[in-house]
């Protein structure tokens, strides 16, 4: 008996000793594609300790535009430095990102109306080749400033294309893009299904959308506190009833990550607190504590739970039931037994599947009784969405549908210069260099059709012009996409001219696309990085020099920007 129990004690120490080692050997995880991008924006900004570079600048990501782009800054206090800029699409525009290691990646779009360039009315659908991530979004009938998203996108090619689709007559923007790499142990291929139960196999192969991340009992937890960028909220405010929890903490420094855990999972910070039972020990023992979480309910969700016994003395002393809705998800769950010691961290992965048609998802734990048990607890709960039938996020249109390009009309046009001779002028600077501009492109590959990202310049007429800032009249033009594209026949494409700076763009690209030879009938066409494009160059120094200065308008919003609104993850 006594040997028994210097055995166990021993297998135990060694396991204490092992979680210890092992938690000591982590090195952390560096992800192999880590795209920060502020779009839009002329300069490198810090947000969450991370430094984010603008769109314009990253030499792996290319922008392919089958119309074009512009820029949009504003001189007001965004909600954090990462809004302050956007970049703006007048017709279906695409990043395409350079992707080095295939497997899970966070896709993070960060949305934010810049004030003064009528972006609330804009219509914003976003898809990748495979999945719908936002479609018809508008700030128009969002009850909220900024708008954050987050997607663990299985990418199985080299590249990663997102592609960015106004609704007709109007815009889409962004102001950030994150693409990271994510751990392929992460998101698991299988979970266990709760309604009918039984297993839910093959979520490799499909999209999920952050919808909940809550840190139990605990603060918020900021990108720059998680090896994965994700950010953790407190749970009180989905808690059913507020007094049937208590709030626990413990050093984060005693969790003991297992060989099973790694931080990657969640950081100690959320296995280091939990809520546990508000009136445990007292007159009723035997209730739940149960989250209620708004959902859409024509959605199945992956419920990833995470327990850490914290609270207890001795094993064993923590058992309780998990229920998911009404269902039982994990009856007689011995915490400890089940981490392998106290103090170690332990999760669980479901999917719930909204039969009802409820507009909740609610997740409780309360004690089994048929333990000695008096308690129960939950140190984090995670709740994503699973892409649906269409593979989207929103309604069951598919990627297909939303890329189809609209007829457009068949008209080649001409600019007429409305704001007087200096634009006249400058259109015919403009023309001369694109001549230019063509002949040079005829020593790089024809008929690319990847874009460098038009030129940061244009935010700066964008901002000055914003008091005259409604559309000021329509111009023609012939995209440089469309003409090479032997498929797509509409030579022209009417888009509104929101400034001065935009006809002069168009009109570079009108005049490359006609000078261009037109004797490319192949759809194969070479990707070239944005760097590598060189003719755009003058331009850039052209339009700047035209409006020099407002560089310092978009620095003093960065420095004097304040982020007291926590990133919703919610994103809803
Ligand atoms: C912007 O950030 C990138 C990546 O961290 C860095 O290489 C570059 O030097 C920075 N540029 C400036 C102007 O700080
Ligand atoms: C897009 O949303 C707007 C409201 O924001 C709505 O009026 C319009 O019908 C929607 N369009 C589609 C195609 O769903
Ligand atoms: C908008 O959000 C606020 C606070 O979250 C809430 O009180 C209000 O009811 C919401 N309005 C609508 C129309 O959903
Ligand atoms: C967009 O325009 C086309 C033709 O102009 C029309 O058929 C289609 O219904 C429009 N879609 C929306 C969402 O308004
Ligand atoms: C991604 O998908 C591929 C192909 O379906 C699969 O082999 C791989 O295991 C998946 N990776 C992850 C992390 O789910
Ligand atoms: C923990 O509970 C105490 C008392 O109810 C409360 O004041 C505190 O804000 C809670 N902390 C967290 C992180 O929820
Ligand atoms: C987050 O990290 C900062 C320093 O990087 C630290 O001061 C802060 O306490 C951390 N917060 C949490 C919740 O771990
Ligand atoms: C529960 O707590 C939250 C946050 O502290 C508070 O907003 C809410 O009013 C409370 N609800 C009740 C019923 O006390
Ligand atoms: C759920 O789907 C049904 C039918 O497809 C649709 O009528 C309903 O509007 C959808 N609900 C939500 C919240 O999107
Ligand atoms: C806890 O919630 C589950 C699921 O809703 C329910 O079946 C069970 O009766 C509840 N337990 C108590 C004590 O209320
Ligand atoms: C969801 O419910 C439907 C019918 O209610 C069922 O056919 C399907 O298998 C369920 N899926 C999961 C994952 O439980
Ligand atoms: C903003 O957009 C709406 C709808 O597209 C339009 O009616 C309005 O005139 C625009 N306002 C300005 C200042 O451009």
């Amino acid at each position: 008996m006594l040997a028994t129990l210097s055995t166990m004690n021993i297998v135990i120490w060694v396991g204490v000793a092992l979680g210890i080692l092992s938690q000591g050997s982590y090195s952390s995880y560096t992800p192999a594609d880590n795209y920060l991008l502020v779009c839009g924006s002329s300069q490198n900004v810090t947000f969450n300790d991370q430094t984010y570079v603008p769109d314009s600048l990253q030499s792996s990501v290319s922008l392919k535009s089958q119309g074009n782009s512009f820029v949009a800054t504003s001189n007001s206090t965004p909600p954090s430095p990462i809004y302050q800029s956007a970049r703006i699409f007048t017709s279906t525009t695409s990043y395409k990102f350079d992707i080095e290691t295939e497997g899970r990646h966070w896709i993070r779009l960060y949305f934010y109306p810049v004030p003064g360039h009528n972006l609330t009315s804009a219509s914003i659908t976003v898809v990748t080749e495979n999945f719908v991530l936002l479609h018809n979004f508008s700030f128009e009938t969002f009850n909220g400033t900024y708008l954050f998203k987050e997607y663990a996108i299985n990418v199985t090619l080299d590249n990663l294309v997102l592609n960015f689709i106004p609704s007709n007559n109007s815009i889409a923007f962004v102001n950030a893009i994150e693409v990271v790499s994510a751990p392929d142990n992460l998101i698991p291929d299988q979970a266990v299904a709760v309604s009918p139960p039984g297993p839910f196999t093959w979520l490799s192969g499909l999209a999920l959308e952050t919808v909940y991340r809550l840190n139990m009992g605990g603060p918020l937890v900021t990108a720059q506190n998680d090896t994965l960028g994700r950010t953790w909220e407190n749970d009180v405010k989905y808690l059913h009833v507020n007094s049937s929890a208590t709030n626990v903490s413990v050093n984060p420094l005693n969790i003991k990550y297992g060989p099973a855990v790694s931080p990657e999972i969640a950081p100690n910070s959320v296995y280091s607190t939990a809520e546990t039972m508000g009136d445990a020990n007292v007159v009723s023992v035997n209730f739940n504590i149960t989250w209620v979480l708004p959902v859409d309910p024509n959605f199945t969700y992956f419920v990833r739970v995470h327990f850490c016994d914290i609270v207890s003395k001795s094993m064993n002393s923590l058992v309780f039931n998990l229920y998911i809705n009404t269902d039982s998800a994990f009856g007689g769950l011995d915490l400890s037994n089940l981490a392998g010691n106290l103090d170690v961290p332990v999760y669980k992965d479901f999917v719930s599947n909204n039969s009802a048609g409820s507009d909740t998802l609610s997740v409780s734990v309360g004690p089994d009784t048929s333990s000695n048990s008096l308690n129960a607890i939950m140190n984090g709960l995670e709740i994503m969405k699973i892409s649906n039938e269409a593979r989207s996020f929103v309604g069951l249109s598919a990627v297909e549908t939303l890329l189809e390009v609209p007829p457009k009309k068949n008209k080649i046009g001409i600019i007429i210069g409305s704001v007087g001779g200096a634009v006249a002028a400058l259109a015919f600077i403009g023309l001369c260099y694109c001549c230019l501009a063509a002949r040079r492109s005829r020593s790089t590959p024809q008929g690319n059709t990847w874009l460098p990202l038009p030129l940061y310049g244009n935010s700066l007429t964008m901002t000055k012009m914003s008091t005259l800032s409604q559309k000021s009249g329509t111009a023609s033009c012939i995209s440089l996409a469309s003409s090479n594209l032997g498929r797509r026949q509409q030579l022209t494409e009417k888009s509104d001219v929101y400034s001065f700076g935009v006809v002069l763009l168009e009109l570079e690209e009108t005049s490359s696309a006609l000078t261009e030879p037109d004797d490319n009938s192949t759809n194969h066409i070479p990707d070239i990085p944005l760097t590598s494009l060189e003719p755009f160059d003058n331009s850039v120094s052209m339009i700047e020099g035209v409006n020099s200065g407002t560089d310092d308008d978009a620095e003093d919003a960065a420095t004097s920007a304040v982020f007291s609104q926590l990133v919703n993850p919610r994103g809803r």
